[in-house]
Order: structure tokens, then sequence, then C-alpha cells
């Protein structure tokens, strides 16, 4: 591509998306992680852009916050929906004097690969086309508009789904609302628009008619040109997102096995040799080191993993495991638990807001919630920390080494010193100094040879007949 033509981007987010039946703007549904518009934001990452247009209508202050993180995007009202061109129309006043090429891209086509955007470029630029049309010949082309070319790909026309007739219809090959114009021949076409369709809508579409040379480049992989009108289509391209990706993490040296029951969002990162199990889901901003084995069954989300953790049957969100730890089955970390390096985790532990020390375990059956654990800390099955009075929470601290018996329940806020064992069945209110035995439970009572008395009786037993 030549540096020296400037391009500009102008992508559609005005439309409500009424076919989505949404109160959402349809642009702002999300794919795997990310919105519609997000990702097409996101297909631009490869391109020298200079300038971004989003055109935003309804729900615009939406919109705009959801875009509030990406740099340099500039917002452009279209206060009425009046069609695909009237919202280009829209970028006129914007790019006075504006040599380059002005790349249009629907915000409700996701899939696209930088790799077409850039061939679609570079075509345009070497063939000095006044427009360049990325086209798909589909299986199934209802709803899109059908584009009609000479055998050298010189667009004649398109027509809209709704205004073909049923020979036109026949023709497979569609518009994937993904263009590149010369925008000062744009610049002249744009206001030549009419509403002379079935929508009354002016179309963008329409100004092919007043360009020259306008050719149509058949993308290589059509499945990238799925526009999202509906939530079929949006169930459609999710699937096609994971496919997408999951072949590219079997490509990297990841082992999916059934990878169909396996969903991977586009945030998460995977080191090599990790093993996914089937029905396991990887979310957000997740990475998972190298050597790990995550599932079956087992549930990710903003989470970092290091390296040879194994984690089955297990949910873990906004949290952090170190390397050689083995979590669950059905173990539970959330909010902020942070699971030093070595320690195990195991059946029925929930963990939230805890830091353990490396070396720890907690094997079985305890909620550890708001607590700070040394290392090589032993919590014994049916531990509790009692972090909730009713109003606040409050914090346990456990030293180095220390050992809860099971059925422990720590009242906090307590600090249990290092080297410390809990009697089984304790319940501690007040703080432990290193190196202590601390037994706080009822004693137990034998009395041999007992029977119950005839007034005890009475009350428990089963009535005598007469
Ligand atoms: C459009 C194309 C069609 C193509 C299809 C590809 C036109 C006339 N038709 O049809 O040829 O096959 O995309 O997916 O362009 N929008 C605005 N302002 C408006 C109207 C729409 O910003 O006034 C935005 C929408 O938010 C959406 C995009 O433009 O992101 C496309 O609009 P949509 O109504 O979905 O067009 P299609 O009927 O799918
Ligand atoms: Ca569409």
């Amino acid at each position: 591509m030549t540096r020296q033509t400037k391009l500009a981007v102008a992508i559609l987010a005005a439309g409500k998306g009424t076919r989505m039946k949404s109160s959402l703007p349809k642009v702002l549904h999300v794919l795997g992680g990310r919105s519609l518009l997000g990702w097409v934001l996101h297909g631009l990452r490869d391109l020298a852009v200079d300038r971004t247009l989003v055109i935003v209508g309804y729900r615009a202050d939406e919109v705009k916050a959801a875009l509030a993180g990406a740099p340099g995007v500039e917002f452009i009202a279209q206060t009425e929906q009046l069609g695909t061109g009237h919202a280009v129309q829209q970028v006129l006043p914007h790019l006075e004097g504006f040599e380059g090429d002005l790349l249009v891209l629907n915000g409700d086509v996701p899939l696209l690969r930088p790799e077409s955007l850039r061939a679609m470029i570079t075509a345009h630029r070497s063939q000095h086309n006044a427009a360049t049309v990325l086209t798909a010949r589909l299986p199934n082309p209802k709803g899109y508009g059908r584009v009609f070319c000479d055998e050298h790909h010189r667009l004649t026309q398109i027509i809209e789904d709704r205004d073909c007739t049923p020979e036109q219809r026949q023709n497979d090959r569609v518009n994937a609302g993904i263009y590149c114009f010369r925008w000062p021949d744009l610049a002249q076409a744009l206001p030549r628009l009419s509403t002379n369709n079935d929508q009354q809508e002016y179309y963008l579409t329409e100004v092919v008619d007043y360009l020259d040379p306008v050719v149509a480049l058949d993308v290589a992989d059509y499945q990238e040109t799925l526009g999202i009108n509906d939530r079929k289509q949006l169930a459609q391209a999710y699937q096609i997102l994971q496919t997408r990706q999951k072949d590219d993490w079997m490509a990297q040296g990841v082992t999916l096995i059934d990878p169909d029951s396996i969903t991977i969002d586009d945030t998460v990162m995977i080191g090599p040799d990790v093993v996914i199990e089937p029905q396991t889901h990887l979310r957000g901003a997740t990475t998972i080191g190298a050597g790990c084995r995550i599932g079956p069954s087992t549930m990710i989300e903003n989470s970092q993993i290091g390296d040879r953790v194994q984690i089955p049957f297990s949910v873990v969100t906004d949290s952090r495991i170190g390397n050689d730890s083995r979590i669950g089955p059905y173990a539970h970390l959330r909010g902020q638990a942070q699971v030093g390096e070595g320690c195990r985790v195991g059946n029925f532990v929930e963990i939230k807001n805890a830091t353990l020390g490396n070396g720890t375990n907690a094997a079985h059956l305890s909620y550890l919630g708001d607590a700070q654990l040394g290392e090589r800390v032993n919590v014994g099955a049916g531990t509790i920390t009692a972090n909730y009075d009713g109003f606040q929470k409050h914090k346990t601290v456990i030293g180095d080494r220390t050992k809860t018996g099971s059925n422990s329940v720590l009242v906090a806020p307590i600090t249990i010193g290092q080297d410390v064992t809990i009697g089984a069945g304790s319940t501690l209110t007040k703080d432990v100094p290193d190196n202590a035995l601390v037994v706080a439970r009822a004693k137990q009572i034998i009395k041999p040879d007992w029977q119950p008395k005839p007034s005890q009786s009475a009350a428990s037993s089963t009535p005598t007949p007469g």
C-alpha cells in the first residue's frame, strides 16, 4: 500500500437494528467478548488509518460510551436514519478537501479479516478504481443486495433483495457492505442519491451509478461477509468466530478435546502445550500459562493462570493462580482470589478475596473469604472464615505452616499466628499467637452405662399401648 495516499474510514453505526428486537443498539450486541462495532474497529488494526469516523444516531450516547476507550475515533451524528447513503452524506462536511480514499464499513459486519481489507485497498489503488466493492458468492444470498457485474468484474448495479425481480434474486453475488471509494469522486456522487426504492431510503449502493470504474472484488472466505441483522445471524457469527479462533489455537499448539463443546473469547491468551478438555469456557481478559490442563467443565473469566496448573470442573473469575497449583474438582474462586504456587484447592472450596501463599492447601469443603493465608498452611476439611457479621466484612489472617482442624470456624476479624495447630471443631473468636495449640470446643462428656430416665423417655419414645 502506498503510504502517500491517505485513508479515512467511515463506520455506519446509526441504525436501530429493528430485526434484533432489542432495546440495545444492534452494533452494541456482543460477540465473544467484543461488540459488533468493537469487532469492526478491531478489524482495522493492521491498517494505517488517518481518520476513523463513526456515524451514530440511534442511542448515540450509548454507542459513544461503548467506544470511549478507542483512540482517535471521531463521531458524526446522523440524527434521522434515512438510509446508508444518507449516513455517508453526513461525512461530507467532515472530509472537505480530503484527497485520499474512504473505506466504508457496515457496523454490523463483524467477521471481516484485516487481510481482506488490506487486499481490497491494495486492489483499489493499483487498479485506480473510483470504487471497489467487496462481494461474496453466498450459498444463501437472501436478504443481501445483489451485485451485477460484467466478466471483468466491472460492477454495473447493486439491487437490494427487496427490490429484485425473482430472476435477479437468483444472482448469488452479494454486496458485503464494505467499500473503498476515491473520496473526491464519492463526494461528487453523494448529493445525487434518490429515494427511488422499496424502502424510500437513500441507499449508498446507488452511488455505483455515478462512479466509474466500480469494481467488484470477491472475498476468498464468504463467511467473513456475514451481516448481523437478527439474533440467528448473531449466533451464526459466534459459531464462525469460535471455529476460526479454535483453529488458530490448535495451530499454535493448544490441544482442544471436543472443540465444538469449548468456547474461547477473542480476548483470551493461551500458552503452548495446554490441554483444554470438553465443556470448558474461557472468557474475558484471561491468560492460561504453558502446560495447563483446564476442564472438563470449567469456566474461567478475567483470570490469570500460571504454568502447569490443573483445573477440572471449576469456576474461576477475577482471580490469579500460581504455577503448579491444582484446583478442583468443584472449586469456586472469585473476587480477586490469589492462589500462590504449588497450592491445592480441592472439592467444594470457595475462595473469595483471599490470598493463599505458596504450598498452601485447602483440599475439602471450605469457605475462605477476605482472608490472607501464609505459605504451606493446611486448611482442614470444612474450615470456614466467618467474615460477615451481618453488617460488614472482616479479615482473617493465618500465618505460615498453620494447620486448621477440620470444621474450624474462624470468626473475623481474627489473626492466627504461624505454626499454630487448631483442634478440630473449634470456633475461634480471639487472636492466637505463633506456635500455639488452640482448642475451642465443648469438652466431650462420657457417661458409662447410661440409661435414659423415665421422664426423658416419655418425651422422645413412642407411646406405649394401653
Ligand atoms: C446493506 C446494503 C446491502 C448489503 C448489506 C450487507 C444498502 C442499501 N444495502 O443492507 O446491499 O448486502 O448491507 O450487510 O446499503 N445504518 C446507518 N444509518 C442508516 C441506516 C443504516 O448508520 O440510516 C447502518 C446500520 O446501523 C448498519 C449498516 O448501516 O450498521 C447497514 O444497515 P442495514 O439496515 O443493516 O443494511 P442492510 O439492509 O443489511
Ligand atoms: Ca445489515
